[in-house]
């Protein structure tokens, strides 16, 4: 297993979570997922996973980062469905016929863009509708157990509002709903995931939440048994020096098991070139002055700048504030100090609907993207995610 930070982990380099991977299969079983998560913690590594083992499903996966419009998703949609259906890989018996005719039927599907023909013609007009509508008739007589797992989704409708306009995102979002209904009996499923959440976007739009119902999973950071057995491996395959007790300090030390903290970590010792195991006091120093204050790693720098891409510019006072204040609590935060801060930043406001929904709209955010963690027992208080971006902040905002 190599260290591995920034692209998606797949293949060996990817630490096996099939307790995870078995949970979204099942529940694709059953419906739609949305999977969920903060920055940075694997879901486009366990959509490749999902690829290599898809259980019962035949596996499409695209990375819709770079799409703007709905004709460009169901041209690529189209077009990595033909490459899956295409392989020279011998399907079981009863899929094979099945395939075949799915395959024919993809074919004669007159999209612009697929085949050769450029789409770009007659911008601005939603030419999507009727292959659109063909694709699905397609899916839904095809009986291909087909699971499309649509990384980068809510990015995609961003960029369709901003190329093309918000009416068009409602229209996609209406489409894809009905679709999901009408293929719901049949054995086709989807998967959305991305960096940024569904929610933020489908809200910053005006559109209602319910448009875009699916079945909700969140990405869970690793069991500590997990996070032990990725540093083990990591350190051994690495030829880094580390012992049991110094793997326990480093989960102590980052207080959240997400896989690419423990590679932050595992290249930072890598650099130390240590000949025997750090001891607990080199671990804290490569904690403080390389993880927290250090400028190689990336990752803490990648999360206080990406603020002002998920909130306007008044959202983005009210999460640096209430950052600010959180990685001064050792205890976190209630509702009722999140409401005070609100109202020194924001005195009318804070006291209106919208206000509320501000502060509302801003913590779920903050949650979603992993800053913040909100305990779910006892009184909820509010604290950071992992004490690697709390230290962060602290130095960020001394
Ligand atoms: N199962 C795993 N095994 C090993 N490393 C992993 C695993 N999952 C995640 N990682 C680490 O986390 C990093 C980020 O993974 P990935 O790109 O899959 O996350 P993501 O949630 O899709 O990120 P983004 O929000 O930026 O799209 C990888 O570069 C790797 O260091
Ligand atoms: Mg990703």
């Amino acid at each position: 297993m190599e260290l591995r930070i920034g692209s998606p982990a797949t293949g060996d380099n990817y630490y096996p979570r099939p307790a995870l991977i078995g949970k979204l299969l099942r529940a694709l079983e059953r419906d739609n997922v949305a999977f969920l998560g903060p920055r940075r913690t694997g879901k486009t590594s366990c959509l490749e996973q999902i690829r290599a083992q898809p259980g019962p499903f035949v596996p499409v996966l695209l990375n819709l980062e770079k799409h703007d419009t709905v004709e460009a998703w169901l041209s690529a949609m189209l077009a990595e469905l033909r490459r899956v259906l295409d392989q020279p890989k011998t399907w079981k018996a009863e899929l094979a016929d099945k395939t075949k005719s799915l395959l024919a039927g993809i074919q004669k599907i007159d999209l612009p863009g697929v085949g050769g023909i450029e789409m770009a013609s007659s911008p601005g007009k939603a030419q999507w509708r009727k292959p659109a509508e063909e694709f699905l008739a397609l899916l839904a007589c095809s009986d291909v157990p087909l699971l499309f797992l649509l990384d980068e989704f809510p990015t995609f409708l961003k960029l369709v509002a901003k190329h093309r306009s918000r009416d068009e995102v409602e229209a996609v979002l209406n489409w894809f709903r009905a679709a999901r209904n009408e293929l719901k009996e049949k054995r086709v499923r989807f998967l959305v995931t991305g960096s940024i959440g569904l929610k933020g976007v489908v809200r910053n739009l005006g559109l209602a939440p319910s448009i875009n119902e699916f079945d909700a999973h969140e990405i869970p950071p690793l069991s500590d048994e997990e996070a032990l057995g990725l540093l083990a491996t990591l350190a051994k395959d690495n030829a880094i020096p580390l012992d049991a007790s110094g793997r326990k300090k480093i989960l102590r030390l980052l207080g959240a098991n997400w896989p690419i903290l423990l590679q932050l970590f595992i290249s930072e010792i890598q650099e130390g070139e240590f000949k025997k195991p750090p001891t607990p006091a080199q671990l804290e120093a490569i904690y403080r002055d390389r993880l927290v204050a250090g400028s190689r790693n990336q990752y803490c720098d990648g999360m206080f700048d990406r603020l002002k891409d998920a909130f306007t510019e008044a959202e983005r006072r009210l999460a640096r504030e209430i950052l600010k204040s959180v990685c001064r609590s050792p205890d976190g935060l209630g509702r009722e100090e999140f409401d005070q801060l609100h109202q020194k930043l924001e005195p009318v406001l804070s006291q209106t609907a919208s206000g509320m929904e501000e502060l509302d709209h801003v913590l779920d955010t903050l949650k979603h993207d992993g800053y913040l963690l909100q305990e779910s027992i006892g009184p909820r208080r509010t604290r950071f995610g992992s004490n690697i971006l709390r230290d962060f902040w602290l130095r960020k905002t001394a």
